[in-house]
């Protein structure tokens, strides 16, 4: 290989590499979604305003959404242990964990990075104002805590918001 080919490529290679690393990381969200997707399903109703908007703010944070719309939630929730005093508008699983409700992108990623043993899933019970798929035009936020439970009910603040 000529001399001066191999300086050019090299050159062409170093400018690439420069242009690769000064794409902008606005946000630390940003780059945490730039890794493979993560694969979650969700379980709502059709009509459900909120639970689509949620559905986007995972989707523009790296998960890869199965979205199934059902008639009766209420069945799933059942199924996957998620209580009455739990609940929220829709219910979701990621790997082995139950995800209930408008739960942050990030606060999903903890969990399934830290895989914790002992819970069975996290909960926003409700619909807090501010939350990601609950965000009003003023920007109001209600200050919300994010649960862990178990199989037994037991329930512990994973994180506050
Ligand atoms: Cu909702
Ligand atoms: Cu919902």
């Amino acid at each position: 290989m000529p001399q001066m080919f191999v300086r050019r490529s090299l050159t062409l290679t170093l400018a690439l590499a420069s242009m690769v690393l000064a794409q902008p990381a606005s946000s630390a969200q940003q780059k945490e979604a730039a890794g493979p997707k993560i694969p979650i399903s969700v379980w709502k109703t059709r009509t459900c305003g909120c639970c689509s908007l949620w559905v986007d703010h995972m989707r523009a944070n790296g998960f890869d959404v199965k979205v199934q719309d059902v008639d009766n939630l209420e069945a799933i929730k059942g199924k996957l242990g998620v209580s009455p005093a739990l609940s929220s508008c829709h219910t979701a699983q990621a790997g082995r964990y139950v995800i209930e409700g408008h739960i942050p992108a990030d606060v999903v990623r903890r969990v399934l990075k830290e895989r914790p043993t002992t819970i069975a899933g996290l909960a926003v019970p409700g619909m807090p104002i501010g939350s990601p798929g609950m965000e009003v035009p003023g920007g109001q936020r209600q200050p919300y805590a994010i649960l862990t439970f178990d199989r037994n009910g037991q329930t512990t603040v994973y994180e506050r918001r």
